[in-house]
């Protein structure tokens, strides 16, 4: 039997060159370096100067497509995932096209799922790829998120941070067996019931401005360490392996507690969990490719490994891909 399979070919990543502290935020808000590090495993975070979002996607754009040996000119199709686009409207994956230089009439568009956008955009990207409808798509999670932070509130401010990463994805040939490579296994989750235990308090429709990131603390980290746990463990099922299999573990960075309780669950030793969370912050839709890309040009991931991306965000939505690179 032979199928198709979506392979990672090239990872790319962008990071402002603006760095936040804990001490740097003590000076804004009543916190401090021992709680939030502590409470969160966050040290620094990076945050935009004069960058917009298109311009941080562009950039890790650019190096994934290097990486990936290509030019603007393959690339059949670009998803970006934000919660933080330039414009409510057209999208960023547009203005992307346009300054990428990709052939006019290449389809782009944004998916926003959050925290989860990522796994939601490459499983569609990769859903295109096995039917055949293109063979190589540009997948990017990119945020701006100390834009949609109220720098007042220490309950959040402290959390997030800004960033983009990519991957391009290229059509290749699998037997359905252990030897294939690329996405092996996909899986996507929503439940609206929890809309608004984590939220902007605004939006287009309600109050005409994007308003601030809200959320229940509490709420969100019990189901973020279910739905993590759920998303991995379905994924590595789907693909024909058990969690023994896995070589690296990235799961969206939004607290280390979250991150350790979910690797502890599934078995993993820590140093098969990677943490990106410490020097990026919450980074939502940009978490995952953001770490990867990092984790791909440090020589830490390597060919050949297998790969679990698992995403938890607000809706709730999660999700999670199976990927042997
Ligand atoms: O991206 C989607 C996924 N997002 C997440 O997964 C986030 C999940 N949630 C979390 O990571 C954690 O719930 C937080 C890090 C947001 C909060 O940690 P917590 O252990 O749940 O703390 P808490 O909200 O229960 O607050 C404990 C105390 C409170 O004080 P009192 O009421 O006990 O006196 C807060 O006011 O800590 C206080 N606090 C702070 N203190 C110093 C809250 N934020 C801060 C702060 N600095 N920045």
């Amino acid at each position: 039997m032979t199928l198709i399979r979506s392979e990672i070919i090239g990872w790319g990543h962008y990071l402002p060159e603006k760095v936040l502290t804990n001490d740097d935020l003590a000076k804004i808000v009543d916190t401090n370096d021992e709680w939030i590090s502590t409470r969160t495993g966050i040290k620094t975070r990076h945050v935009v100067a004069n960058e917009l979002t298109s311009d941080m996607a562009y950039a890790a754009s650019k190096m994934a497509i290097d990486r990936a040996g290509l030019t603007a000119e393959d690339i059949e199709l670009i998803v970006v995932a934000s919660v933080t686009p330039d414009n409510t409207t057209p999208s960023v994956a547009t203005k992307l096209a346009n300054r990428l230089g990709v052939k006019v009439g290449t389809p782009a568009y944004d998916i926003l799922a959050a925290c989860s956008g990522f796994v939601y955009a490459l499983t569609q990207a990769d859903n295109m790829i096995r039917l055949g409808q293109i063979k190589t798509a540009l997948v990017i999670g990119a945020e701006s998120l100390s834009k949609i932070v109220d720098w007042t509130d220490r309950n959040t401010c402290v959390l997030f941070g800004d960033g983009a990463g990519a991957v391009v994805l290229r059509a290749g040939e699998g037997k359905g067996d252990k030897s294939d490579k690329g996405i092996l296994a996909t899986k996507l989750y929503a439940d609206g019931s929890h809309y608004d235990h984590l939220k902007t308090s605004g939006g287009v429709c309600s109050t005409q401005n994007a308003g601030f990131v809200s959320m229940d603390g509490k709420e969100v980290f019990k189901y973020a360490i279910g739905s993590l746990t759920q998303a991995a463990e379905t994924v590595v099922e789907m693909a024909g392996y058990t969690n023994a299999d896995i070589d690296w573990l990235i799961p969206h960075q939004a607290n280390i507690r979250i991150i350790s309780n979910v690797g502890e669950k599934l078995g993993l030793p820590a140093e098969k969990v990677i943490v990106s969370v410490d020097h990026h912050g919450n980074t939502s839709a940009a978490s995952i490719p953001l770490a990867f890309s990092e984790n791909m040009e440090s020589g830490k991931i390597k060919k050949g490994d297998l790969v679990v991306f698992s995403a938890m965000g607000a809706g709730f939505t999660w999700g999670g891909a199976a990927v042997r690179l």
